[in-house]
């Protein structure tokens, strides 16, 4: 099978994990991603019966809202039922690595306020140790020296990500030669560097569920 083809079959997966919230008066957090508008073309399927999502970006409300499905401000809501996103990387205790389209702040806090958090994956994102796939920091544009030189001090190469700016109007930096042996203690110490925004370590708060997709099929995980 492709990537594609296994990006496909977790979208579907998901789509089917979601079923037994749809009657109800559930929100759906939608992720950010080639994955995530996989699993919005199925959401579409059944548009009737979403009664509402919020977006983890601004291409996804407007993917979301083009197929005619309810997009709400997050301070419109009182909790997310359920969020549904990619990852750039997970290891087996669905610790990610996030960011790679730049959406990781507004991810991070569907993240935080869901109920449940299904990351859906192609098997190539699983991996003993995080850090492969260059972290990504969301940084205060008049603060990209200051942070990338605190970034050097914690053992990382920080490369700016040329010509993108995120939708609150940052810039990105992305990490590159770290071993991410304690993700949790690295997206504490990030955090702490005046001028980052948020980082694209989902340690603090993994995902609950996993559907990876592989060539024997997609694998449900709970993180060990
Ligand atoms: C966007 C993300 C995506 O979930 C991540 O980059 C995976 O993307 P894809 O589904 O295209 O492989 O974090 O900010």
């Amino acid at each position: 099978m492709t990537q594609d083809e296994l990006k496909q079959a977790v979208a579907a997966a998901a789509f089917d994990y979601i079923q037994k919230y749809l009657d109800d008066d559930a929100v759906i957090g939608v992720g950010t991603g080639s994955t995530a508008n996989l699993f919005i073309e199925e959401l579409a399927k059944v548009k009737q019966k979403v009664n509402a999502t919020v977006a983890s970006s601004e291409e996804t409300a407007s993917r979301l809202k083009d197929h005619g499905i309810p997009v709400y401000d997050l301070n419109s809501v009182n909790e997310v039922t359920v969020y549904i996103d990619g990852a750039d990387e997970t290891n087996e205790y669905l610790q990610l690595i996030k960011g790679g389209g730049a959406a990781l702040t507004r991810e991070k806090i569907i993240a935080a306020v869901s109920k449940e958090f299904v990351c859906i994956a192609d098997g190539s994102k699983w991996v003993d140790v995080l850090g492969d796939f260059p972290l990504p920091v969301e940084v205060i544009p008049m603060a990209r020296s200051h942070v990338g030189r605190q970034i050097v001090k914690l053992g990382g190469d920080p490369v700016y990500r040329e010509g993108v700016v995120t939708d609150n109007g940052n810039i990105i930096l992305d990490v590159h030669n770290m071993s991410i042996v304690n993700p949790r203690e690295l997206e504490c110490q990030l955090n702490e560097v005046v001028g980052v925004v948020t980082n694209g370590l989902f340690a603090r708060r993994p995902a609950d569920i996993l559907l990876l997709g592989k060539e024997s099929g997609v694998e449900t995980i709970t993180a060990s």
